[in-house]
């Protein structure tokens, strides 16, 4: 089966880097974003331009983010980040790439210099400007106060989740050293992403062209199916379950 493929070839490799989407956060209860029920099938996403132009849209952004805010605050790690952990405790794994900004792989026991999230982390919120960082808490107190999303403290630009909207920048930092990994693993395993998503979706192709054998787990098809190796077309939970270890 294509289970017992994938465990040959995690056996056979000297270095692995799994690449992650919001799949593998949907049994945590994270909807993702695009699936029936999705994110972007509920809300139009806010670009970063008009984060920037406008009160209104900042307001409507940190509106959201405080409606998820029970449902990230309550998710624990899935078996996916299980399996994931316990590979990279084994030394299989370097580093994690993620497109993902729960703080999940963090959470399953990643070392966080070893989780490269190329779209950022909503579990705290920075200034646009000067990049000072705040904890969602402060950011709450002064809404609920002002009935309006603050502005930094520091230097008087918006404070934004951590993350990267459509039209913003790639942190930088993150960007070369996930094309480091893709460049020098073995194995590349891409997980729950439907891989439309560019530059990030870059990276499976990149790993495949410098030689790794690529392995895409998703429960629907995804852009790279065919280039890949390994395609697993199954629930994640199921299909990474027997590597969880100790
Ligand atoms: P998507 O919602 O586009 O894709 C998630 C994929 O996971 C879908 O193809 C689902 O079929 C699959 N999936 C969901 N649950 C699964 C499960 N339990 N088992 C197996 N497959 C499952 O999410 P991403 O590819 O992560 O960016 O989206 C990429 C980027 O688009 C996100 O990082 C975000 C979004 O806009 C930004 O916000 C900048
Ligand atoms: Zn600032």
């Amino acid at each position: 089966s294509g289970v017992e493929r994938l465990g040959d070839m995690i056996a056979a490799a000297k270095t692995i880097v799994p690449f992650t989407g919001a799949g593998i956060s949907t049994e945590c209860g994270i909807p993702d974003f695009r699936s029936p029920g999705g994110l972007w099938t509920r809300n139009r996403p806010i670009p970063f331009d008009e984060f920037v132009a406008s009160q209104d849209a900042r307001d409507e952004s940190w509106r959201r983010r405080f409606a998820m805010e029970t449902t990230f605050a309550a998710a624990r790690p899935g078996r996916g980040h299980r399996a994931l952990a316990s590979l990279y405790r084994a030394g299989k794994i370097p580093a994690i790439i993620t497109q993902n900004i729960d703080n999940l792989h963090q959470a399953s026991g990643f070392a966080p210099d070893h989780v490269i999230e190329l779209h950022g982390n909503t579990t705290y919120a920075r200034c646009i400007g000067c990049g000072q960082t705040y904890q969602l808490d402060w950011v709450k107190s002064r809404f609920e106060v002002d009935g309006a999303a603050p502005d930094c403290t520091v230097c008087d630009e918006p404070v934004k989740t951590a993350t990267v909207s459509f039209g913003q920048a790639m942190p930088e930092d993150a960007m070369q050293r996930a094309t480091e990994l893709s460049q020098t693993c073995d194995l590349f395993i891409a997980i729950g992403s439907s891989l439309v998503v560019w530059p990030a979706a870059g990276f499976p192709m990149m790993a495949k062209n410098c030689g790794a054998r690529l392995v895409i787990i998703n429960r629907e098809p995804t852009e790279q199916d065919d280039i890949a190796d390994l395609v697993i077309r199954h629930d994640i939970g199921e299909a990474l379950g027997p590597f969880v270890g100790n």
